[in-house]
């Protein structure tokens, strides 16, 4: 939920670390604070508010001088967001200093032990407990740091991603992982290290990356390199260097006002690179090596069992649909958070997918740890390459979504289905459920989908048109059926997360049993009207809607007559094949909330009270 970096090496380590801080202000800004060693002192400066309110203080606080430091900006789960509970911090002693992404479930316990050893605390958080604990440790067993932050975190309990720095020893930073990432960026002869929740911030300066894996703790020094041991048994690991493909301008903005906007213009190109590769349509193969590796264990599967949060569990609805409609295997989709605490029944003929963008979500990651423990095998379609829950999984597909920056998921949601939509189509063929020309028509429609969503951004003026009319309307109702219900509920959680208005997603026929009592001249409601999927349902709902007063926005396929006459605006996109409407009728909706939340001039990227990685629970 935080964003931590760090540099030691040859060059100033100020402009690296606050560079790197700003690009990972997604992870978590309500803090944020920085440390730097100039070779006699370690000087900090910390503060409530983003890293602009830092650099400000900055100004005023310390000279900027020094080639070892470290940041953190910061989203809270211990402490309210203010100063002195803002990373970095120092131990009792101030020879020792942390910043610390995670949380220590068992703080309280080590805290009240600390304190009758006398120790004493400025700050209510849970990371300036554990600083203390490795004091301590490093104290009674007259050790160094890399074995005393080992010996610490064998006490705790929770999940980390930590640099610590002994200000007695100055040539080394310590790292560690569980359960949050760390990436160290190794640069040329290993005369400088970079360390970061992800590649971000050193991008421009190495493309080759360590990512950590859980209960590692590494000592990083200059002209060595990286000693990495499992913190449980001391044991050496022999970690891989990954070559990062990212490069600097898939981070930037690239001239759009905002992250997300970048993200949703950047779905046509998304999706072809999610499906590079795999979808060979001119020979009629879909290939992806996780499924091929497993393909057994696929047409076997008794059940699907799809775990995800937020957006993610939205595209998990989509491939319920998608599975049970071409691959005809049983679908349970799951909350993250639910499905791990509910002890559930899986049996090694259960399949686990867990979905999710970053791959940090600590609620899907749990769910995924423990559906393995209980002999499920676990599939996990994410975006970033080495997060926690790729790692944890027995195979997978990744996304090739490229980062996504903006809090409010979009080209993640897009690509997730793709994918999906190609391992129901691979698993719909092997099984029989579909014949080899309806397997090749859908490769061949799948082939068009970028060029459709491409031409279907065209309608982004009139959609901002639509957004000036509703900006201002205290709630929406978002009406889907079939594959367009979940569509439904993405478009309101959309909406609801970047511009605070109340919107529910239902299914268009739901709307009987409840909901058509909202329904008055102040309800604007948008409608998924498409032509395949239940259309004249559709239709009857929009005028049973129309009887009431609601504002209509529907979204119809190219060329509809009937809905227009009925509708107070209507959204047209490109005819293709139901099962991957989804994939096009989700695009007015991410614009539509879009353009709502800039007119209502609401921080769009870093909405009030979200993070992009929620990596707590
Ligand atoms: C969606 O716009 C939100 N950012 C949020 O619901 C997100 O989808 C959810 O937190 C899951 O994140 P993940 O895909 O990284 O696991």
């Amino acid at each position: 939920m935080c964003g931590i970096t760090g540099y030691i090496g040859y060059r100033e380590a100020y402009p690296i670390i606050i560079n790197g801080l700003k690009r990972l202000e997604y992870r978590g800004y309500d803090s944020a604070g920085i440390i730097l060693y100039d070779g006699k002192e370690m000087k900090m400066s910390k503060t409530k508010g983003k890293v602009a309110n830092l650099e400000k203080k900055i100004e005023k606080n310390i000279t900027k001088t020094g080639t070892i430091g470290f940041g953190h900006t910061r989203w809270a789960t211990h402490g309210v967001p203010n100063d002195v509970n803002s990373h970095p911090h120092y131990s009792e002693s101030e020879n020792l200093a942390i910043i610390h992404n995670g949380i220590i479930e068992n703080y309280d316990t080590i805290k009240k032990e600390l304190i009758s050893r006398g120790y004493t605390f400025k700050s209510d958080t849970d990371t300036e407990v554990l600083i203390n604990l490795i004091e301590e440790v490093k104290k009674q067993e007259n050790v160094k740091l890399g074995k005393a932050v080992q010996i610490a975190l064998n006490q705790v309990v929770g999940a980390y991603a930590i640099v610590v720095f002994d200000k007695t020893h100055p040539n080394e930073l310590v790292v560690a992982k569980l359960g949050s990432p760390i990436a160290i960026g190794i640069g040329k002869d290993n005369k400088e290290f970079f360390i970061a929740s992800d590649a971000s911030p050193f991008i421009e300066y190495t493309k080759n990356a360590i990512y950590l894996e859980d209960e590692e703790v590494a000592v990083i020094k200059v002209g060595k390199s990286v000693k990495v041991r499992k913190i449980k048994d001391d044991s050496i690991v022999d970690s891989k260097v990954l070559q990062l493909q990212l490069n600097l301008d898939q981070i930037e903005k690239g001239g759009y006002d905002h992250f997300m906007l970048k993200e949703i213009y950047e779905q046509p190109k998304a999706i072809i690179d999610t499906y590079r590769g795999r979808l060979l349509a001119n020979e009629g193969i879909i290939r992806m090596a996780g499924v091929d590796d497993n393909i057994q264990r696929f047409l076997n599967a008794d059940r699907i069992i799809i775990v995800a949060c937020g957006t993610s569990w939205h595209a998990g609805l989509v491939a319920e649909y998608l599975f049970e409609d071409i691959a005809r295997i049983p679908v349970e989709v799951e909350y993250g958070s639910e499905f791990r605490y509910r002890n559930p029944i899986i049996t090694n003929k259960d399949i686990v997918i867990s979905i999710s963008q970053s791959g940090e979500t600590a609620d899907t990651l749990a769910a995924v740890k423990m559906a393995r423990e209980k002999g499920a095998f676990v599939f996990g379609v994410c975006n970033v390459v080495g997060s926690s829950i790729a790692r944890e999984t027995d195979a997978g597909a990744y996304t090739h979504a490229g980062p996504e920056i903006g809090v409010a998921s979009t080209k993640a949601f897009t690509t997730q289905i793709t994918v999906l939509s190609l391992i129901a189509l691979k698993l719909g063929l092997a099984k029989g459920n579909l014949s080899k020309s309806a397997y090749q028509n859908y490769l061949h429609q799948m082939e068009l989908i970028p060029n459709k969503v491409e031409a279907l951004l065209n309608i982004n003026d009139k959609v901002k048109h639509i957004a000036s009319i509703y900006k201002d309307a205290k709630n929406f109702l978002y009406l889907g059926r079939g594959f367009n219900f979940p569509v439904a509920l993405e478009g309101a959680l959309k909406l609801k997360e970047i511009s605070y208005i109340h919107a529910e997603g239902y299914p268009a026929a739901e709307m009987k049993h409840g909901p058509i009592a909202l329904i008055d001249e102040n309800m604007p409601i948008v409608v998924i009207a498409t032509k395949k999927g239940h259309y004249e349902k559709v239709v009857s709902n929009i005028q049973e809607i129309k009887a009431r007063k609601g504002k209509i926005i529907a979204v119809v396929t190219e060329g509809d007559t009937t809905v227009k006459e009925i509708a107070d605006h209507t959204i047209e996109i490109p005819e293709t094949e139901e099962a991957f409407t989804p994939l096009l009728t989700t695009i007015p909706l991410q614009l539509l909330s879009y353009h709502i939340a800039v007119m209502l001039e609401k921080n769009v990227d870093q909405p009030r009270n979200l993070a992009k990685s929620v990596t707590v629970e």
